[in-house]
Order: C-alpha cells, then structure tokens, then sequence
C-alpha cells in the first residue's frame, strides 16, 4: 500500500499531520515522517509555548519539529501567532496600554516568524477571531487594538518573512454560516486593502454525523474570493466506547472531508489534528469522546485510515 503522502504528493495536495515534538521516535516517528508530507506542532509554537518568561524563550520542541520536517522532506504549518488561548500569564496578567500592546504583537510576529525565515511554508497568523453569530471574539487583541489587529498581524508576519503563505484560521466555519460569512467578508475586505492574506483554515474539529453538507460549497466560495484553503485540523469525534458501525462512517467521513478539499483546485490539502488516538487531544477536552483519528493507541490503521488512502 503506498503512504498517503506519495498519494497526496501525486494529486499536488497537503496530506499533514499535528505532532508533538517529544514523540517522534519508535512507531510514532516512522508513522509521522511515513505517511505525511507536512507537519504542524500541535503547541510548540503557541505563545505560552516559546516565551513562558517574559524575554527568556524556549525554542526546543519547535526547532526540533522543524528539523524533523525538514530531514523528512515535509512542510511545516506554523501554528500560531496571535491567539486568545494558550498565552503566557505575565501577557495575559498584564495590563498594557494599546500602544504597549501592538509592540508586544508585533515584535511576537518580528521574533518567531523571523526565527524561522525561509522554512516554514504557511503561517496560522490569527486563530479563532470569531464568534459563533459571526461578531469578533472579544480577545486582548480585539478588546485592545479594535478589530484591526488582525490586519497589523498578517502585515508583520509578511515583513517578517516573506515566504511562508498567511492565514486566518477557525472552527465551525466548515459549512456555509454566520461564523464562516464573517470570515469570508473579512478576507474580503483584507484583499481589497491590500492587507497580505493568503488563504483560509478551516479547523474541521467535527463530530460524527455533523459534517456540514455545504462544506464543498464553502471551499469554493472562499477560493473564487482569490485565496488558498487548508482543512487545518481535521478530527471527527463520538462517545465512547466506539463500535464497528461508528468506525465505518467516520471512515466515510473524513473521505467526505477530503473528497471536498480534492475537488477544489485551491484546497491545498487536509491535515489531521494528530494521526493516532493516544496522541489527540479530544479526550481530555470532550470528557467521554475520543477514537477521532485515523489510528488507534496502538498505531494500528482504522477505517478512516484507508478511507483517507481512497479519497487522494
Ligand atoms: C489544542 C492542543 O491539541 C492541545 O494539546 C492543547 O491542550 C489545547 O490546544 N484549535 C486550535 C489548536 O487551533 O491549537 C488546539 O490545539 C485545538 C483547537
């Protein structure tokens, strides 16, 4: 059976999996640089993650994520500069004015985009901005800077490193909504300013039986706007225990999930938000759901697994 990633490869596409640094040796290493032909660090590269201190940053788990990639022929997502989550305290804990705060920003973007200038292929530069009606999250970011911030970010990111492609990133924006139509006005009203936005995350965190029916529709609204799309985080979630049944419909799921992004010239590809069960982060979110990815514990292949295989 030939990897995904020689299959993704053949049709141009991104077959990428979330990865936690400390893990890639043994069974979990060959799977991860086997089968995917790009990488996201799963939190290495979250704020919280690089400056726990306030000036004293942390690098390890992100270089050594970068090197693996990068000795493996794969692309790396950059995920993500400007959050509301996952922050260190002393920023959080801060009280800053608005000037003080877009330095913080901006020199953020200016450290860590430019730690990696010339390697990475994609930045998420601004997560999760949105709320469900589709009105901003009100974040540091927005509360502080207005709704403009996520145009400052995207134009330091590109001053940083003119490389890798921008990206906002979200969940719940899969199918056609109020959410996804913020989204999609804003790209809009970005590219119309100029602002550097090269394509749009679509998280896909999606629960067994819910993937939207206008998923494909929604990729393409957003690529006839002129911009790329990427399934960022793919995982598709049930109660457990998990059954057999449940099992071959996620497995006809996530084909249905890649299928849409296949037949969208400019979806770049799908990655998944870890390859195995034991390294997914549903289970300790969504008490009581889990079995989301394509492998079980064991690195053992599940339905969804070949599903993936016959969708590229
Ligand atoms: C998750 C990680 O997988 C967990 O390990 C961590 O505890 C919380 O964050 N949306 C995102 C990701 O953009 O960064 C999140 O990752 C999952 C939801």
């Amino acid at each position: 059976d030939e990897p995904l990633r020689d299959l993704a490869d053949a049709k141009g596409k991104v077959i990428g999996t979330a990865v936690t640094g400390s893990k890639l040796t043994g069974t979990y290493g060959r799977i991860a640089a086997g089968e995917f032909n790009a990488l996201t660090p799963g939190n290495a590269m979250k704020w919280g993650s690089v400056e726990p201190t306030r000036g004293s940053f942390n690098w390890a788990e992100a270089d050594e994520i970068v090197n693996f990639a990068e000795a493996n022929g794969q692309q790396v997502r950059g995920h993500t500069l400007v959050w509301h989550s996952q922050n260190p305290s002393w920023l959080t804990n801060g009280t800053w004015t608005t000037a003080q705060l877009r330095q913080l920003m901006t020199d953020h973007i200016a450290t860590e985009v430019g730690r990696y200038e010339g390697r990475l292929a994609t930045w998420d530069v601004v997560n999760e901005p949105f709320n469900e009606d589709g009105t901003y999250r009100q974040t540091l970011w927005y509360n502080g800077l207005g709704a403009d911030y996520i145009a400052e970010a995207l134009t330091a990111a590109r001053a940083a490193d003119p490389s890798p492609k921008l990206y906002i990133n979200d969940y719940n924006v899969e199918g056609v909504n109020a959410k996804s139509t913020a989204l999609y006005n804003l790209v809009r009203d970005l590219k119309a300013r100029g602002v550097p936005i090269d394509g749009v995350g679509l998280q896909a965190h999606l629960i067994l039986g819910q993937v939207p029916s206008t998923l494909q529709q929604n990729i393409q609204r957003f690529a006839d706007l002129g911009v790329d799309v990427a399934i960022t985080e793919l995982d598709i979630r049930m109660n457990l225990p998990s059954d057999s049944a449940e099992l071959a419909q996620q497995a006809t799921e996530y084909k249905q999930v890649v299928n849409a992004c296949v037949a969208v010239t400019r979806c770049v590809g799908v990655t998944v938000w870890g390859f195995t069960d034991s390294d997914s982060w549903i289970p300790d979110t969504f008490p009581g759901q889990g079995a989301a990815t394509p492998y079980d514990e064991n690195f053992a292949p599940k339905p969804a697994y070949y599903a993936i295989a016959e969708a590229l």
